[in-house]
Formats: C-alpha cells, structure tokens, sequence
C-alpha cells in the first residue's frame, strides 16, 4: 500500500493493536499495581462503532494487520461483535489474550477468520501461576492452550521471565514445544507505572541462551529465520514441533523495525510501548473532525528508544517509566 503512514525514520506501520478494554480477569504483578488501576469512566472508552471507524482509517492508512489486546480483551461484552466486525476489513486480525476463557470463543475465532493467538502463561507451576497472576487459573488456561492446538490455531505463548521466581522453568517451557507446534516467547521483564520493575529481575535474552545451552547441545539448537518485522529471536529444538524465541525489549530492544502502532481503549494513539506523549483520537471523532491529521502527526513524532533514552542506564531510572501507563492500559 502507497498510503502506509512512514515515519522520520523511514519505518512503514501497517500492524495496530486496539486494547479493547482496561478491565482484565487476571492482576498480574508486572502488569499492573495490587490496588489495580484508575479505571477510564465508561464514556470515555471507544463504542464498537468507534473501534471500527477508527480502523477503517487506519486501513486506509495502509494498516493490513490488526491485533486485539486489553487488559484482556474477551471480557469486553460486545468483543463478538467488534470481531466481526473487524473481520470484514482487508486485514489479518489476531488477539493476545491470557486464555482463561477462549474456550467460549472458538467458533468465534474461526467465523472471523483469527487462525493465530498468543496467550500469556508465565509459569507451569499452578502455585507459582497464582503468585503472578494472584488469580487460580492455571489449569483452565493450560487446558485452553491444548485445546486452540487441536482446534488448529497457531498458537504462541508468552512467558515474562522473573529472576528466581520462574526461570528455573525456561526448559520445561521449552518442552511445551515437543509434542505440539506450541511457540513459546520468553519476554525480558520491562519497565512500567506500578509494576516496580528492577533490572535485576529482569532476566535477560543473554541468560536465557546460557540456560539453552547448557540443557542442549550446539547442534540440537537450530536459529530460525525471522521476519523483518518481529519483535522475537526465534530458535527451535531439533526435532521438536513447535519452536522458542526470546523477546529482548530491554537489552536489545527492535525500534529499527518496528511497524506498530497502539490505539488505547480510551482511543489515544501512543506510538510506541514507551512514549508518554498521547494522541487523542476520539474527541476530534466525537466532534466530527477528521482523525487522518492526528494519526500522521503522531507518527510523525515517533522515537526510538536508543534515541529518546540511549542506554540501559537511562532505562534503569525509575522516572523514565513511572509516567508511562500501566501495561493493562497499554496491552502489550
Ligand atoms: P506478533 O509478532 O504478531 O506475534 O505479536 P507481538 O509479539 O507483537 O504481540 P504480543 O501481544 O504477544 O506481545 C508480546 C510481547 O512483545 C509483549 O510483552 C509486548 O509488550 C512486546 N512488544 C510488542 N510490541 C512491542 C513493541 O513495539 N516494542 C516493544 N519494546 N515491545 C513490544
Ligand atoms: N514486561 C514484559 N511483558 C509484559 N507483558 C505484560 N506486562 C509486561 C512487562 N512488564 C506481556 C504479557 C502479555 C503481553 C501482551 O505483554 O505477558 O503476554
Ligand atoms: Fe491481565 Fe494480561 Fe495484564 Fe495479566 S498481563 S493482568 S492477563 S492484561
């Protein structure tokens, strides 16, 4: 598409992610602060009419790739109908979720053309999982994992690694991958308001190599090939089914190829994970206005992470994240 909006950088966005909801039925700690969060009152949270002009501008706009995000999407009571609606659009739409209640959506999913999920589980210990999530969902989510396989989905999950809670399990995700074309993620811990990050929790795409290699040898660890495009460094087992990667936002963030764009529920566009500049969509659609300006311009005044904070030790000050949102409000 000649439209797909470009920025300084020359870095062409094609892929959005609409968080449809601020609510989640989960509280994970490095997602969100124990009291949670401020909620948006009601009115101020895009109406699935909006969701889908917004879209539809963003498709004029080049944008061929859309992905569903929350908090957790599927609590949100008309997410059928916004999926459906969506689908009608010339793009590929796929979801994030945590996977507590995709069992109710599988017809769904397939009516509206989502072939691939990722699902969020950080740990297979059902104790462990509760102390992340401060939720007992384990087993239903894992169950629901097994099931989008065998109902045909591609599915990735994605695991935020945490330094003496749960990376004494990287291996055992790993093996998620033998007997099922399951494609695990591990994700560096990042920095957001509430979720008291500090780096020595973060566990890094360097030590989760060391654990590979210390569990496999050179030549069962095949490096795959990855999209232009992917946040991931992906490898596989030799002779499993599925495959591992590593999301390394911290120590190796991928600003150089980023195509994303987000789109909050409250319908602010932030440009990238980090950026603590707004851009308000929904008020100029509430009054007619034309959203096409807004969007260019927050594109426009897009960064890169080497540029707005260039080293890990700027990213290491607490006040470069604390007026950032919460992740439940940002979705991933
Ligand atoms: P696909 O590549 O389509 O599978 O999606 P994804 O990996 O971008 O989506 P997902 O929602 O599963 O996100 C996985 C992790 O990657 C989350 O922790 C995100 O916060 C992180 N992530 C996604 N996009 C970006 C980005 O633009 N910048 C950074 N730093 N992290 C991102
Ligand atoms: N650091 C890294 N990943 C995070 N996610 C949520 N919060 C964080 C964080 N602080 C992940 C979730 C979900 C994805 C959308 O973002 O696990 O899978
Ligand atoms: Fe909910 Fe996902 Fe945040 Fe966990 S990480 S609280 S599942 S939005």
């Amino acid at each position: 598409n000649q439209n797909v909006i470009t920025d300084t950088f020359g870095r062409k966005h094609n892929y959005l992610r609409i968080s449809l909801t601020e609510r989640c039925n989960l509280r994970c700690t490095y997602c969100m602060p124990e009291d949670g969060v401020q909620l948006s009152p009601k009115s101020h949270i895009m109406t699935y009419e909006e969701i889908y002009t917004i879209a539809k501008a963003f498709v004029e706009l080049g944008v061929d790739k859309i992905r569903l995000t929350g908090g957790e999407p599927l609590v949100r009571k008309d997410v059928g109908l916004i999926m459906e609606k969506l689908a009608s659009l010339p793009i590929t739409l796929t979801m994030t979720t945590n996977g507590v209640i995709v069992d109710r959506f599988i017809d769904q999913f397939k009516k509206c053309g989502i072939t691939s999920l990722n699902v969020s589980l950080d740990s297979l210990d059902a104790t462990k999982n509760k102390g992340i999530t401060r939720r007992s969902y384990f087993e239903k989510v894992y169950q629901n994992i097994l099931l989008l396989v065998k109902e045909g989905f591609h599915v990735k999950v994605n695991c935020v690694l945490m330094k003496g809670f749960n990376d004494d399990e990287i291996i055992d995700f790993i093996k998620l991958s033998k007997d099922n074309p399951i494609h695990v993620r591990f994700i560096e811990f990042m920095p957001f308001d509430g979720n008291r990050w500090n780096i020595d929790q973060m566990v890094s795409l360097q030590e989760i190599l060391a654990e590979v290699h210390s569990n496999y040898s050179n030549e069962e660890i095949i490096k795959c090939a990855d999209a232009p495009n992917d946040t991931t460094k992906t490898y596989q087992i030799k002779g499993y089914q599925g495959t591992f990667a590593i999301i390394s936002s911290v120590t190796n963030p991928f600003c150089d190829g980023c195509n994303r764009i987000r789109l909050t529920a409250n319908g602010h566009i932030k440009n990238c994970l980090f950026s603590t500049k707004e851009s308000d969509l929904l008020n100029p659609l509430r009054k007619g206005e034309s959203i096409i300006p807004v969007v260019q311009n927050a594109i426009k005044t897009k960064l890169k992470i080497r540029n707005g904070m260039d080293t890990l030790e700027k990213f290491n000050q607490t006040d470069k994240h604390t007026n950032n949102r919460s992740m439940i409000t940002i979705g991933g």
